[in-house]
């Protein structure tokens, strides 16, 4: 028998919300589903740290700067269920209607340069669908604990702006990259490469590794030249790299700081991944 409920619609989901807070800690773990083994590194920490833990499972369009993208945006919702296993959860499948009713108004935040540089340059109007979307489900949630991946290190940075704008009383609970052994780091997308785009995408891993034995011989605006002109030997189609600040995501370039990180995002075919490590 399987543990998970199941809500479409909202006012239930609240209702057994309500119910269950009573006995303890609510967890939330937002997804657009297409679940993999890092979506569940996630859930399972909030299971050990929760009582309740709700998962959602949504494809935000407002997020998608891209149509092409959205459409081919992984979706196979009881392929999901079944993935879960036994785990106890509310999983939250809302339907377009649920998410943004009639009289919904999208929250706005002044997310500064956090959302300007990146992710943001490249990929316009992302953040504020993020944002939108991430307010609407912890206004429905009200969740003591949200967890977020690390791969997405900058949408993080921008939830944890948000959420401090506007006031909320949760933790933000960033959890580390899940890898497969390859070093190529989890994502919903990378389902959608062929082959050899599949075996290629590891180097992205080994480039970004590799630039932590540079660190105490260049400055971060070199290591950066050297990182991009090692993408390019390796035929990447890379569409930009940073090597930013780890707080305010600043590119840096004569010091490094403790927790610097390096930043990618680049095309396998016409596959979009992005990854990022720590240097120092
Ligand atoms: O990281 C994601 O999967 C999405 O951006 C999120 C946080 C579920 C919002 O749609």
């Amino acid at each position: 028998m399987s543990n998970i409920e199941r809500f479409t619609h909202v006012d239930e989901l609240r209702e057994s919300i309500k119910m269950a807070s009573q006995n303890g800690l609510i967890g939330f773990v937002p997804t657009m589903g297409a679940l993999h083994a890092g979506h569940l590194s996630l859930i399972d920490r909030a299971l050990a740290e929760c009582e309740t833990v709700v998962l959602s499972i949504y494809v935000n369009p407002k997020q998608f700067n891209n149509a092409k993208d959205l459409e081919k945006y992984p979706r196979n919702i009881e392929a999901d269920i079944q993935f879960l296993g036994d785990r106890k959860l509310l999983v939250f499948h809302p339907e377009y209607e649920d998410v943004y009713p009639d009289d919904f108004v999208a929250a706005k935040v002044d997310l500064g340069s956090l959302a300007t540089v990146m992710e943001g340059k490249f990929r316009p109007g992302h953040f504020d669908g993020v944002v939108t979307v991430v307010s609407r489900l912890f206004d429905i949630v009200d969740p003591d604990r949200a967890y977020f991946g690390e791969k997405d290190y900058q949408q993080l940075a921008v939830i944890r702006r948000m959420t401090q704008i506007q006031n909320r009383n949760m933790t933000i609970v960033p959890c580390a990259i899940t890898r497969e052994t390859s070093g190529l780091a989890m994502s919903s997308r990378n389902m959608l490469l062929s082959r050899e785009e599949r075996q290629k995408a590891t180097g992205i891993y080994a480039i970004l590794h590799d630039g932590i034995n540079h660190v105490s011989e260049m400055t971060p605006l070199e290591l950066t030249a050297k990182l991009i002109n090692n993408f390019g030997q390796q035929g990447f189609d890379l569409e930009y790299l940073s090597v930013t600040h780890p707080e305010t995501l600043e590119q840096l370039s004569d010091h490094w700081v403790p927790g610097a990180r390096v930043f990618v995002a680049c095309f396998m075919g016409t596959v979009r991944l992005i990854d990022n490590i720590a240097l120092c």
